[in-house]
């Protein structure tokens, strides 16, 4: 089934918000250049979930399957990522992002606070976008952590792996790592940045 017949009417609005969002992000980059006119973001990804990805949650959540309730009903048919080098970053654009009068934070999960007991961090808004009246997901996260979420997440998709306790431990370490060094690169560039 393709993207339009499944949204429907809804379709060209859904591409509407992806723009949207994709454009609030590039407005912070203009003017929020901080103090080393280096970008904050690293790169941006998009998408509108997928029609086959959106009905399993709708079934699974035993609501009807039609396009009024993939937009209205569930909040992440528009997404986008914001992926940056360092970590201080993600909440100077999450602010920044709040701070916006076309939409409202409905719900925050700060995993980079909170991290998942796998190891996983980022920090998911869900925002409702006035101008279209649904909802949108935004996720924000280092590179480093970004990378570790693609391995992950192919584990969801393979079935009968072999020593999968053992993987998972190592994933758990990894993430560990990498929010240590995170840090670590958030305090050499701030010691940069330190006037002597
Ligand atoms: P859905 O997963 O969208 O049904 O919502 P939820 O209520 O579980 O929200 P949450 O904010 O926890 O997750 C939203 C999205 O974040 C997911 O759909 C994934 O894309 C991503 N995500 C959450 N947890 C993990 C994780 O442990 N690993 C990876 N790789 N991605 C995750
Ligand atoms: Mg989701």
């Amino acid at each position: 089934m393709t993207y339009e017949s499944f949204y429907g009417k809804y379709y060209d609005r859904l591409r509407a918000a992806e723009k949207m969002l994709l454009h609030m992000v590039s407005e912070f980059e203009k003017i929020g250049g901080g103090i080393d006119g280096e970008s904050k973001v690293a790169y941006c990804k998009s998408r509108i979930k997928s029609p086959d990805s959106m009905t399993q949650k709708l079934r699974k959540r035993g609501i009807k399957v039609c396009a009024e309730s993939a937009v209205k009903e569930v909040r992440d048919a528009v997404g986008i990522r914001i992926i940056c080098s360092f970590s201080d970053d993600i909440y100077k654009i999450a602010d920044w992002i709040s701070q916006q009068n076309v939409i409202e934070v409905r719900k925050i999960k700060d995993y980079i606070a909170y991290p998942k007991e796998n190891g996983y961090r980022s920090y998911h808004m869900i925002l409702y976008l006035k101008p279209f009246d649904f909802c949108a997901e935004v996720q924000i996260r280092t590179i480093a952590l970004d990378f570790w979420a693609s391995l992950e997440h192919q584990m969801k998709y393979k079935h009968n792996i072999k020593n999968e306790k053992l993987i998972r431990e190592e994933l758990k370490r990894c993430a560990d790592e990498i929010a240590s060094v995170d840090l670590s690169m958030q305090t050499i560039k701030d010691l940069i940045y330190t006037d002597s």
